[in-house]
């Protein structure tokens, strides 16, 4: 058993697909241990995405990112953390296999519905920034 962060990014809370994604979550063998809904502030989206911040996107990244509440959630399964990327598809949807959420969900490269984890690494950093011991059920 592994775990891994997940977000539903403001494009896919705002259109009202949380509930889906949620669903498909269920339906492909992940648990949620722990989740609650967060409209971030600009200094906590440059923090979560400070890996970019020398990039050309990143102001226009953690604008839209503070621009609606999100949905975190902690994810428990087998191999969480490659499972979560493989059922988001591509970071362009444009580029996205089929039957992935990115592909059937997402509205551009920016506004792409969902975000994953891309390491295990990742993980436990991306997961303590928003949730401590005590808001993930065991
Ligand atoms: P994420 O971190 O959100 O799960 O996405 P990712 O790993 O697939 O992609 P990453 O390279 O980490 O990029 C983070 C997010 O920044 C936005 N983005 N905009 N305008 C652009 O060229 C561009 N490239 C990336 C996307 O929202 C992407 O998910
Ligand atoms: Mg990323």
């Amino acid at each position: 058993m592994s775990r891994t962060f997940a977000m539903i990014k403001p494009d896919a809370v705002e259109r009202g697909l949380a509930g889906k994604i949620l669903s498909r979550i269920a339906t492909e063998g992940l648990t949620v241990v722990g989740m609650k809904l967060v409209h971030m502030t600009l200094e906590q989206a440059e923090g979560f995405y400070a890996e970019h911040k020398e990039r050309p996107f990143f102001g226009s990244l953690t604008g839209y990112m503070s621009s609606g509440p999100s949905v975190l959630a902690v994810l428990e399964g087998d191999d969480a953390q490659p499972k979560w990327r493989e059922m988001m598809g591509a970071t362009n949807p444009a580029d996205a296999a089929e039957g992935t959420i990115r592909k059937e969900l997402a509205i551009g490269l920016e506004k792409n519905s969902v975000h994953g984890s891309d390491s295990e690494e990742s993980a436990a950093r991306e997961i303590s920034y928003f949730f401590t011991d005590a808001e993930i059920v065991s």
